[in-house]
């Protein structure tokens, strides 16, 4: 499926320096790619530091950081985010990490962001560490919702999952979220074979209970130690299976939206009268590439146009050397031009990125 936009189809022109390529036409606003998919939903590693090590994301050991003066500071994150909003079309801002409650400026950010025209609309993605005490503050601030990741209820599954024993302190991060308004919640759950698999229908009855939507995610090779697996992964049609047990899904009827994640509504089947909504995140089996409208800002200042793309667009050079805005907003629509087809991870031929999830922003 194409994204509409509103304009006739672009003929394009051919590049000269690359004979059969057609370049970016000129003159076009937002962040279009060849593919006539346009990107308004920009995601910002605000830190590639995280302080849990998940398997699927990080070595025990952790990865070599960024420098502080490497990693993009408040004003700058600010500037390509006004940029973002103003110049290129973007709706939807979602700080993410790395974990981006590191950050000790994250409400200065946050604040600065909301006060921009247009206002764009500001999620965070978390692993909820330190949340409780920061969650008012950053709904005070302008923060519009909140996901959390959460792969387990069990202390010590979470505590093998994530190498460290904090999922008291998750939880009690939630708890603060929901109390400070920044609903609907949704909780991410990347699901493992053999590690929280069996978990999926108590994940599921846990966040119905509260009112939050269970998202989960079919783990993608963005592991730094290159573990995973395509035969053993835990698939969408493996978690529909994990949940039928103890709840019935029924295909949500609104449209998907651009969203990746397909929703059903899930009813326990205890007549407990129990339902809402759950959302299955198909990366790898069902990919969602086509209605893709993502793009990425490292922690250090480069564009992703995808998660999996081995190229990335330095902005925080040009930051740096006194690039005008329309200069930085160039470079970036480049970028995203450039954006590929899919991702590919199911294709035998696929090769795995250099930089984890952590390193990127989720
Ligand atoms: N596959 C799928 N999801 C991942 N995440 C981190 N690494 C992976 C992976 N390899 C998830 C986190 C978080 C979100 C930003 O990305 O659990 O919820
Ligand atoms: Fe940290 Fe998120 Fe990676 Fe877990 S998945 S180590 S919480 S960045």
């Amino acid at each position: 499926m194409s994204i509409s936009l509103g304009m006739p189809t672009l003929p394009g022109q051919q590049d000269p320096a690359r004979p059969g390529a057609v370049s970016r036409p000129a003159g076009v606003p937002g962040l279009l790619d060849r593919f006539n998919r346009v990107a308004t939903d920009l995601r910002v590693s605000l830190t590639d530091r995280c302080n849990l090590r998940c398997t699927y994301c990080m070595p025990a050991e952790g990865l070599p950081w960024l420098d502080r003066e490497q990693a993009l500071s408040a004003d700058e994150i600010v500037r390509l985010v006004g940029i973002a909003v103003r110049d290129l079309g973007v709706r939807q801002v979602r700080f993410t990490g790395g974990e981006p409650l590191l950050r000790a400026d994250l409400i200065d950010i946050v604040s600065r962001c909301a006060a921009l025209e247009p206002r764009p609309e500001i999620s965070l993605t978390t692993n909820a560490i330190g949340l409780a005490s920061r969650a008012q503050g950053l709904a005070d601030a302008g923060l519009d919702r909140i996901n959390v990741s959460l792969d387990s209820l069990h202390a010590e599954t979470f505590a093998a999952l994530t190498r460290r024993p904090f999922l008291r302190q998750v939880i009690a991060g939630v708890d603060a979220a929901a109390a400070a308004g920044l609903g609907p919640i949704k909780i991410n759950a990347v699901l493992l074979p053999g590690v929280n698999d069996h978990e999926a229908p108590g994940l599921l009855r846990w966040a119905l209970e509260r009112g939050h939507e269970l998202r989960f995610i079919e783990q993608m090779p963005l592991d730094a130690d290159h573990t995973w697996s395509r035969d053993s992964m835990v698939t969408a049609a493996d978690m529909r299976q994990l949940v039928d047990a103890e709840f019935t899904l029924t295909v949500a009827r609104e449209p998907r939206d651009g969203a990746p994640a397909e929703r059903f509504i899930a009813t326990a089947r205890d007549g407990s009268g129990l339902t809402g909504t759950v959302g299955i995140i198909a990366s790898v089996t069902e990919a969602f590439c086509e209605d893709c409208r993502r793009t990425r800002l490292t922690a250090e200042g480069s564009v992703m146009s995808c998660l999996f793309s081995h190229e990335e667009t330095d902005l925080r050079a040009s930051l740096r050397t006194g690039g005008s805005d329309d200069d930085i907003a160039d470079l970036w629509r480049g970028a995203m031009w450039a954006k590929p087809k899919g991702h590919g991870i199911d294709d035998p031929s696929f090769v795995q990125s250099d930089r984890s999830m952590s390193a990127i922003g989720g």
